[in-house]
């Protein structure tokens, strides 16, 4: 197929397009290069048979001939990070919601049908809990003044008691909690929209925390895995917040590209969304001991710190992408951990090309 591919310059991108090649697909590869993840100035080069275009999805001429006789798209472009900063708000709703609605407006007019958004586990907000007594329950966000008397559980809306974790399936309402979740969740509604009224077909692929070969580092979009591995080869041990028993389910990014080619090449009737995590959640303090063991470095310390957007557990049940799409993660948490502690001083700070 042709395929275009927006933000194949970055972390997910770069992975993304090495195996759409490898799968003999023909790739337009476009990205922003923006100044807040690639070093201004740095060469962008892709492997020889892969157009490269660098512009802005905000862009409506650019992205109109960007789309112009392509089968498919995956569309991974956009302003990541937690949206923390108030001030970022136009920033994240202008480079991937108008973005995003530029990119479906051009495939309307092009007649491209087929589309592969990245989205995110973060629409699900908190999720949801159990309670002892009010079974199923969904917590609301959670008050700095419990956060700062270090209660970090989210608790029962109606009694308060303490909840057992539930893993959200993909028919979870949304309930964003920052910026960054809010313009992921409203992506999604456009590409709804699109793809009802085109008759399309939409994927939009709900990642976990994602890590791997040519994480970002040192940048406001480097994860916790990232920012554990630096401090380690600093000589410093990792800073966890919290108690560091809040739980997320770290997903190889070889894994989430496959997902992601597997959802493209097999096209999804109407609108299908899919999490995608390996199914085992683990606390942020088991991937800090973990890395520290593999780095050989200081135990972490656990700092109490919290920040306001997290929420406390993002765990998914993400058997539906097994069992529609025929996809398993490859890569086990402790091998991925290996590799990452052994690439992590070789990778550029910043990734420069498109392929490493
Ligand atoms: C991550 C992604 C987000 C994605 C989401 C999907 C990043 C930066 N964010 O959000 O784009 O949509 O997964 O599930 O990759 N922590 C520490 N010490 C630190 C930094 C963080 O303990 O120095 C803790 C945080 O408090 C949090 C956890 O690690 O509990 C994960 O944080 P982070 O890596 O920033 O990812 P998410 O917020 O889960």
């Amino acid at each position: 197929m042709h395929i275009l591919l927006t933000g194949a310059a970055g972390f997910i991108g770069r992975h993304v397009l090495a195996q759409l090649l490898d799968r003999g697909h023909e790739v337009r590869a476009l990205d922003s290069l923006r100044p807040d993840v690639h070093r201004s100035g740095a060469a962008w080069t892709t492997p020889r048979g892969v157009e490269a275009w660098v512009g802005d999805m905000r862009d409506a001429a650019f992205v109109a001939k960007a789309v112009d006789g392509v089968d498919a798209v995956i569309h991974l472009a956009a302003k990541v990070g937690l949206g923390v900063d108030i001030g970022d708000m136009p920033d994240y709703a202008s480079s991937n919601d108008v973005g995003t609605a530029e990119l479906l407006a051009a495939m309307a007019r092009a007649d491209v049908s087929r589309l592969t958004l990245a989205s995110s586990m973060v629409v699900y907000g908190e999720g949801f809990g159990r309670c002892p007594e009010h079974g199923s329950v969904r917590p609301g966000p959670r008050l700095e003044s419990a956060l700062a008397a270090g209660d970090f559980e989210p608790p029962c809306p109606i009694c308060a008691r303490p909840l057992a974790v539930g893993l959200v399936d993909e028919e979870t309402s949304f309930d964003p909690r920052n910026a960054y979740a809010t313009s992921k969740a409203a992506q999604e509604f456009y590409a709804a929209n699109w793809a009802r009224a085109t008759g399309g077909s939409a994927a939009m692929m709900r990642y976990h925390n994602v890590y791997g070969p040519g994480m970002p580092r040192d940048t406001p979009y480097a994860g916790v895995a990232s920012i554990f591995t630096s401090a380690l080869r600093r000589g410093e041990a990792p800073r966890v917040f919290e108690d560091g028993r809040q739980r997320r389910d770290f997903v190889h990014v070889r894994d989430v590209a496959a997902a992601t080619v597997r959802a493209c090449e097999r096209p999804v009737e109407g609108v299908r969304a899919y999490n995608v995590g390996s199914g085992t959640p683990r606390t942020v303090g088991d991937m800090a001991h973990a890395l520290a063991r593999a780095l050989d470095g200081p135990a972490p310390i656990v700092t109490g710190q919290y920040r306001l957007g997290d929420v406390r557990h993002i765990t998914a049940d993400s058997s539906r992408l097994r069992r529609e799409l025929g996809w398993t993660p490859a890569v086990g948490f402790a091998d991925g951990m290996t590799e990452l502690a052994a690439l992590s001083g070789e990778e550029p700070a910043r990734p420069r090309t498109a392929l490493a």
